[in-house]
């Protein structure tokens, strides 16, 4: 059975307010896509319309070779988990991981089959008889994660499952979550975070949203090496963003040229040039910006540099130094001509974050 996910031209609105705006996205069967943007971006959104809990107001839903946009929820072979784990504080860890084959009526033997299996590929067999109360949240999600996999689901929804979590225990479920999507190569699975470490981690692919709309799309090294928005740029990695003017032979910076790879974009044309920190090198070299150093901060490994540049304020992360630069002090960084993505022009703007 195939179970890809397809959104066709999927709107989803309240009242006037269009929170969802003509999403197209597909989830190949077997492949985790994580859904990355900020709060209110309409992530969970597009959650609930494959789960059946929103209906669009435009588009239609596939899972497989299924169009679902008018299926009731139980009858999408969904299995969903969420922030909140959203046990049933009065049955214990059985009768909650049975919970959706019950409501299928699933007979009596299959369905012990089923709790046995789930709560095995979750690392929770020993826990059946205890109550949700009795269990750490961390054992509470996996419960979560068993009742989602015990209907043997085509597709499995997350929506944050880790935010609950510390940050220790957080890793150890990114793991395993991890692990999960290995031992079922079948089931699609549409992930939801606004954490770009989570969405980096376990994504094949990650979409990426924001104000109700699909920015960008791609794996992970796609998005982080060329990404296509300002907004792609700075939310997967760091990014600086400099308004630059396009050039014969590549841009200007101020009155600095640079040499960086154009495209087709036109000369004299504005355009973003977006730099990572961490491929900015120190010293003289090709591309070279000449600026003064506003501010370092140590951190480990590395030393981060704020260095003004023609009037704009560019981030470094460079190898530890042996001696800290003076503020105010000229200080010179190169970067190579591969390294630079340019971006249509008013993408972002200002320096990277921490
Ligand atoms: N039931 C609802 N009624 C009205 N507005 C809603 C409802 N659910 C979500 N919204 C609005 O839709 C937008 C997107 O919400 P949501 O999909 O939850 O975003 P995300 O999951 O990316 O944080 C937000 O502005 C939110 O306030
Ligand atoms: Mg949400």
């Amino acid at each position: 059975m195939s179970t890809d996910i397809r959104f066709d031209g999927v709107t989803v609105a309240y009242g006037r307010n269009v929170v969802l705006d003509a999403l197209d996205l597909t989830v190949e069967p077997g492949e985790v896509m994580a859904l990355l943007g900020p709060s209110g971006s309409g992530k969970t959104t597009a959650l609930r319309a494959v789960a059946g809990f929103v209906q669009p107001v435009a588009g239609r839903i596939f899972i497989g070779d299924r169009d679902v946009t008018d299926l009731p929820p139980h009858r999408r072979g969904i299995g969903m988990v969420v922030q909140q784990y959203a046990l049933f504080p009065h049955m214990r860890v059985d009768a909650n991981v049975a919970f959706g084959l019950r409501a299928r009526r699933t007979p009596r033997e299959e369905t012990a089959v089923r709790v046995t299996e789930a709560l095995e590929a979750t690392g929770m067999a020993g826990y059946a008889k205890r109550y949700p109360r009795e269990l750490s949240g961390g054992q509470q999600q996996r419960v979560a994660i068993a009742r989602a996999l015990a209907i043997r689901p085509g597709v499995l929804l997350f929506d944050e499952p880790l935010s609950a979590l510390d940050a220790p225990l957080r890793s150890g479920m990114l793991a395993e979550l991890a692990r999960l999507h290995r031992d079922l190569p079948d089931v699609s699975m549409l992930y939801v975070t606004h954490d770009q470490v989570e969405a980096l981690t376990l994504a094949d692919r990650i979409a990426v949203m924001d104000r109700a709309r699909l920015q960008d799309c791609g794996t992970p090294q796609d998005l982080y090496r060329r990404p296509r928005t300002g907004f792609t740029a700075s939310f997967v990695g760091n990014a600086n963003l400099l308004p630059v003017t396009v050039t014969a032979r590549g841009v200007r910076l101020g009155d600095t040229a640079l040499d960086v790879p154009t495209g087709d974009a036109v000369a004299g044309a504005p355009a973003t040039l977006c730099l990572r920190p961490h491929l900015l090198g120190l010293g003289e070299g090709p591309n070279a910006l000449r600026g003064t150093v506003a501010e370092v901060q140590w951190r480990g490994v590395t030393h981060r540099l704020a260095v003004d540049v023609a009037g704009h304020r560019i981030t470094a992360d460079v190898r530890e130094l042996r001696e800290m630069p003076p503020l105010g002090t000229g200080i010179t960084l190169h970067f190579a001509a591969d390294d630079a993505v340019l971006l249509p022009a008013g993408e972002g703007g200002g320096a990277a974050r921490g």
